[in-house]
């Protein structure tokens, strides 16, 4: 208990994350069924080295379907981390750089590796150096890794560059693609809190 305790406090960095749940799923997204067959096949997943790649528009519930399998799989005690970019890159700066190392080989010490939201960070030249530092050491790790994205996978198959294309080659060799095309449930999200703020205000 205490370990998966600290396991959780370790891998989930934002506290959102305690709420992305089996036990919130609203049924509204069929996709999720592929989420209980992940954790479900966890053993071969990680044998096998397979990750996903959860792509899609905005909302469609891609970072509630990674939460999922995390806590998922930290409940059984496995060690899952899920972070970003813009994260990793805020721990990697102003850093020592056998310290940088130490910290990407980290990393790999997880046998789930998830990152939210490929693609929203900046693209500096640093930015994306230490990018594929990640992605490659990963791959190098056999390890599996869940992405999650808002491109199209049009544009990760077709990178604009070289840079690009070393990342995203490795992510789709070792990444499952899995397509959300459902409705943005932030729209829900939205007109619920419009509707009790209505109720509030109209209650002055
Ligand atoms: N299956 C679900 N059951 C209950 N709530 C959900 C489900 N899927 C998503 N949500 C909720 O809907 C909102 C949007 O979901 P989420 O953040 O996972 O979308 P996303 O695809 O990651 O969006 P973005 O591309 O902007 O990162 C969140 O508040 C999340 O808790
Ligand atoms: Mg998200």
């Amino acid at each position: 208990m205490k370990r998966v305790k600290r396991r959780k406090a370790q891998g989930l960095q934002d506290r959102y994350l305690y709420d992305y749940t089996f036990a919130n799923d609203n049924g509204q997204n069929p996709v999720m069924e592929k989420a209980h067959a992940y954790v479900e096949h966890w053993k071969e997943a990680y044998r096998d080295n397979t990750g996903l790649l959860l792509f899609g528009d905005v909302g469609t519930g891609k970072s509630f379907f990674a939460g999922c399998i995390a806590n998922a799989l930290l409940d059984r005690d496995v060690p899952v981390l899920m972070t970003n970019f813009p994260s990793i890159l805020n721990r990697l700066t102003g850093v020592f750089a056998e310290d940088r190392v130490a910290f990407i080989a980290s990393l790999d010490d997880y046998s789930l590796l998830v990152i939210d939201d490929l693609g929203v960070e900046r693209n500096t030249e640093y930015a994306m150096e230490q990018m594929f530092t990640v992605i490659d050491s990963r791959y190098r790790s056999k390890k599996p890794l869940i992405v999650t994205t808002n491109l199209k996978l049009e544009e990760i198959k077709n990178p604009p560059d070289l840079a690009h294309a070393r990342i995203y080659d490795r992510i789709l060799e070792r990444c499952a693609p899995v397509l959300f095309s459902g409705k943005n449930f932030r729209e829900e999200g939205a007109r619920a809190t419009k509707a009790a703020a209505k109720e509030i205000v109209s209650k002055g």
